[in-house]
């Protein structure tokens, strides 16, 4: 076994979930999903195709159609994307993969902005990249990005930049003007810079974007040195799906092609037909998702920050509040203790970054915004109790 594989660390969310799965009286929000099921329109597409036999390999890069509907679907968010551009993934997380394998070699300097999901930081160790983290800091709640810091860490000897926003697990996203500042510098030193956007759609400012997080394809020349994630799970209900797409400068296409090849060959054509039925009705289905989390994300975050000793600040964007409670240090001792002795199942902030540590995930997609008051209940007698002893 490679030593890159034998470190890896196991993670830290499912150490919770094992300690609390099987139990019916627990009230879980420990992972980033949601509890809907897929709209109907995407599922009967899948089964239609299925039906029709298509159950043979496909191209490398996705169908050619489900390409152009990414391709329009994108251009309607951002500056034009040609479909030439889009390589269809299974999921985020392959599509993540996938460009870090394009990019970085053993031994290369990956800069990543943190805390995030721990996939991202995951991903590069495993090819034996060095990595380097630029932590967020927390300010009354809201975690915030202080550039200098990024632009001193960046420099001519990183290879590759790796941001996640709107953020899993702080809620934190990007400006327009950062993004930029990023881009600009990065075209200086010569780094990839590697944007998850996979929540970009979950983005509750619409007064400034209209239902779509600043993007840094909203910045950047198609032959910049960048790399854009997506998926389909979050906006479209689709987490088991795997689906998902990476936006790619022209001249990397063919080489992805290839790696594909070798790693996943294709996506599943009956998935992919799921996908073009997904994004023709995205109109209906994504703004219905999002108006729904803000719901939720109003319901939860008030009532958390109505807690004695409770740090929070409303996301602004994606399906998580981050918040911590003052006099627990410890995220995995104290989601553990939840867990137990309160039956409520939250992720531990330090599986996200040692500066998390402390903090708490709370992912608020929950269909029945109800289940989300009861989890709060939970926590506020836990708290009493807490006081008392
Ligand atoms: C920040 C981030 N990126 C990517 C993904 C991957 O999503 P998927 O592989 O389901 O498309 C997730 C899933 O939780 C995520 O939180």
């Amino acid at each position: 076994m490679r030593e890159a594989i034998h470190n890896l660390e196991a993670s830290k969310i499912r150490e919770v979930a094992n300690a609390g799965m099987g139990r019916s009286d627990v009230l879980a929000f420990w992972f980033g999903e949601g509890d809907e099921v897929t709209p109907e329109p995407i599922r009967r597409a899948a089964i239609e195709s299925l039906q029709e036999g298509e159950t043979f390999y496909a191209h490398n890069l996705g169908l050619p159609e489900l390409r152009e509907a990414v391709a329009r679907y994108m251009s309607g968010l951002h500056p034009a994307i040609d479909a030439g551009r889009i390589a269809i993934t299974s999921g985020g997380v392959s599509a993540l993969m996938l460009a870090v394998q394009a990019l970085v070699d053993a031994g290369d300097e990956v800069v990543a902005v943190t805390p995030v999901w721990p996939n991202l930081i995951a991903q590069p160790a495993i090819l034996g990249a060095r990595l380097r983290s630029v932590p967020l800091v927390p300010k009354e709640g809201q975690w915030t990005l202080e550039l200098d810091a990024l632009r001193a860490a960046v420099t001519s000897a990183t290879k590759l930049l790796i941001l996640n926003a709107p953020n899993n697990p702080t809620g934190w996203t990007l400006t327009r003007a950062e993004q930029q500042a990023i881009l600009d510098h990065c075209r200086q030193t010569g780094t990839w810079i590697l944007a998850d956007e996979v929540y970009e759609r979950l983005y509750y400012d619409e007064a400034t974007f209209n239902g779509c997080a600043p993007s840094f394809l909203d910045v950047a020349a198609p032959d910049d040195r960048l790399v854009v994630v997506h998926s389909f799970s979050k906006s479209f209900l689709m987490t088991g799906w795997r689906l998902g797409w990476l936006v790619l400068p022209p001249t990397m296409v063919e080489d992805m092609g290839k790696l594909i090849e070798f790693n996943t060959s294709c996506t599943s054509v009956f998935t992919q037909r799921a996908g073009i039925a997904a994004l023709a009705h995205s109109a209906e289905i994504t703004p219905r998702v999002v108006a729904h989390l803000k719901t939720c994300r109003d319901t939860l975050v008030p009532l958390l920050a109505g807690l004695p000793g409770v740090q929070v600040a409303p996301a602004r964007g994606g399906m998580y509040a981050f918040f911590r409670l003052e006099g627990f240090d410890d995220s995995l001792v104290l989601a553990k203790r939840l867990v137990a002795e309160a039956g409520l199942g939250l992720a531990p902030g330090n599986a996200f970054a040692p500066e998390a540590q402390g903090w708490l995930r709370w992912c608020f997609a929950s269909q029945d915004p109800q289940r989300l008051v009861r989890g709060v209940e939970r926590l506020r007698g836990w708290l009493a109790v807490q006081a008392r002893a």
